[in-house]
């Protein structure tokens, strides 16, 4: 089998990714793979790219390709694979990368990560993405406004600003928290960061060990786990029910050793939609107390609440200073501004304050003092407000269309808030899932596939046997909303 001379751009990342989903059982043996017209309309590239990888990965004895017969995940290729150990780059074509000795094991753990590619072009395409929010919601004038005039006061010397953030942003999140999450604070204990994910990085640096117990939900935020992976941590699952987190399993998860971290999602379990209620909340609290574990709160989308009251943040309940609030404005103003915040127990926050001043001293000063002044004057309430009507109307087209063209053939969760739904289809075995991703993307409709967001958690096989998509409607109007459903009902009566 030729491999080619060097990889085209986007070949060696769907190799990894192909790859790791047969190694982590999200592609069964057996399992039909996207036609490659279908893949490569997805993933932005040529089809004599994802042939070649499709070649690679038959030479490498992961798939069999028959002419005229679909591309299927071959017998026990799944064992292959983690024989081979998770070092995806191991088996992959003409890899440029350096000699594992030339990196650190944190670059090695990194590098055999099947980290996804950023989203192919989707244009033409109804996609429920989950993630992006749509460009014609962003408050561009009020935002324009904010940054011209945060710009204007530039000073005499242009210094380096406190690690901790800019301290009118951190005094207008310290009133802004007291009154939408309950949370008592001072600024001291607000470090703003440039999204979750940083703080997570930050959480995994300064708290963890190669090798240390975190407890996840199952399934739950990939990005999550997979930083947590990087530093070496050991993750350990936690299944999650129709109200989050079951806190229930946490005496029981000792055996791994006592657990440093847990990271949860508990206004709303990422991606199934359960809102931790406060019997929960207390006994993850009362769990962590007596364990010494410290819990980040991940507040992602709290502001996206529709038919549930608001029960108090982890913080506003924690009374042995082990939460760490994690907050972001992607959800509300977009992915792009690289904004969030940390509301870290007294006993962290310089410690932190000093680890993000080594790795970059601090966030860019000008949008986090926009940022303020919109929280200051209230344009940001408003906004938020408007949002949240918008997305709600978005949902109940969502649901709506399910109901009208799939009704009973699906089970839908976490629509009590939130971005997105979880769609399961009750008669659809799980095997099928990629299949009808598949079958809708032939229609020109993205879903997202629910299994890759599930970990193997050793002991337990995975839980849930029927197919199941996340399907996020930020980007979407109400007739696109529609018209995905309806293909996405043909795709399903295809399989049937
Ligand atoms: C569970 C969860 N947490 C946090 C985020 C936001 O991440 P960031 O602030 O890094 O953009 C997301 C985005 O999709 C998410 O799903």
């Amino acid at each position: 089998m030729p491999t080619p001379s060097s990889p085209r751009p986007g070949s060696r990342s769907l190799y990894r990714d192909i790859r790791a989903r047969i190694g982590d059982g999200s592609y069964a043996a057996g399992t039909a793979l996207p036609s490659t017209r279908s893949l490569a309309a997805e993933r932005g590239l040529s089809r004599g790219t994802v042939s070649l990888v499709y070649e690679q990965l038959a030479a490498d004895g992961f798939i069999d390709t028959r002419p005229g017969a679909a591309t299927r995940v071959a017998a026990g290729a799944a064992d292959r694979i983690k024989a081979q150990g998770c070092d995806a780059a191991a088996a992959e074509p003409q890899r440029h990368t350096p000699d594992n000795s030339r990196l650190s094991e944190f670059a090695q753990r990194v590098q055999a990560m099947p980290l996804r590619p950023p989203a192919p072009d989707a244009t033409g395409v109804i996609d429920f993405v989950y993630g992006p929010l749509a460009g014609s919601d962003f408050p561009t004038l009020h935002w324009i406004k904010a940054l011209r005039q945060a710009e204007s006061q530039r000073g005499q010397r242009l210094e380096y600003a406190p690690p901790l953030g800019a301290p009118e942003l951190r005094q207008a999140l310290q009133n802004h928290l007291h009154q939408t999450r309950g949370i008592t604070c001072s600024t001291e204990q607000i470090l703003v960061v440039n999204g979750s994910q940083h703080a997570l990085d930050l959480c995994a640096r300064l708290l963890l060990n190669p090798g240390d117990p975190v407890v996840v939900e199952n399934p739950g935020y990939r990005m999550a786990h997979q930083v947590f992976k990087a530093y070496g941590a050991q993750l350990v699952c936690a299944d999650v029910d129709d109200n989050g987190l079951q806190t229930e399993q946490l005496p029981g998860l000792a055996a791994h050793g006592p657990p440093k971290l847990a990271y949860v999602t508990p206004s709303h379990q990422f991606p199934l939609g359960g809102y931790l209620p406060i019997a929960r909340r207390h006994a993850l609290l009362d769990w962590a107390h007596a364990q010494g574990c410290w819990v980040i709160e991940d507040d992602y989308d709290s502001d996206y609440r529709y038919t549930v009251r608001p029960e108090p943040s982890l913080l506003s309940l924690d009374s042995a200073g082990c939460v760490i609030h994690v907050g972001t404005f992607s959800k509300t103003l977009s992915p792009q501004l690289r904004l969030g915040y940390m509301v870290l127990p007294p006993a962290l926050a310089g410690l932190f304050a000093q680890a993000k001043q080594l790795a970059d001293r601090h966030s860019a000063t000008g949008p986090q003092r926009a940022l303020a002044q919109l929280i200051a004057d209230g344009s940001y309430a408003r906004h938020v407000r408007r949002m949240r009507r918008k997305q709600h109307a978005r949902q109940h087209a969502l649901l709506q269309a399910l109901d009208r063209h799939l009704g009973t053939q699906v089970h839908i969760q976490g629509a009590a808030s939130g971005l997105h739904l979880a769609v399961w289809f009750p008669a659809l075995p799980a095997r099928q899932e990629a299949q009808l991703v598949e079958a809708a993307a032939l229609r020109g409709v993205r879903v997202y596939p629910i299994s890759p967001l599930y970990l193997d958690s050793g002991s337990r096989p995975l839980q849930r046997a029927a197919a199941g998509v996340v399907m996020g409607y930020a980007l979407l109007d109400q007739p696109e909303i529609e018209r995905g459903v309806q293909c996405l009902a043909q795709a399903l009566a295809s399989l049937q």
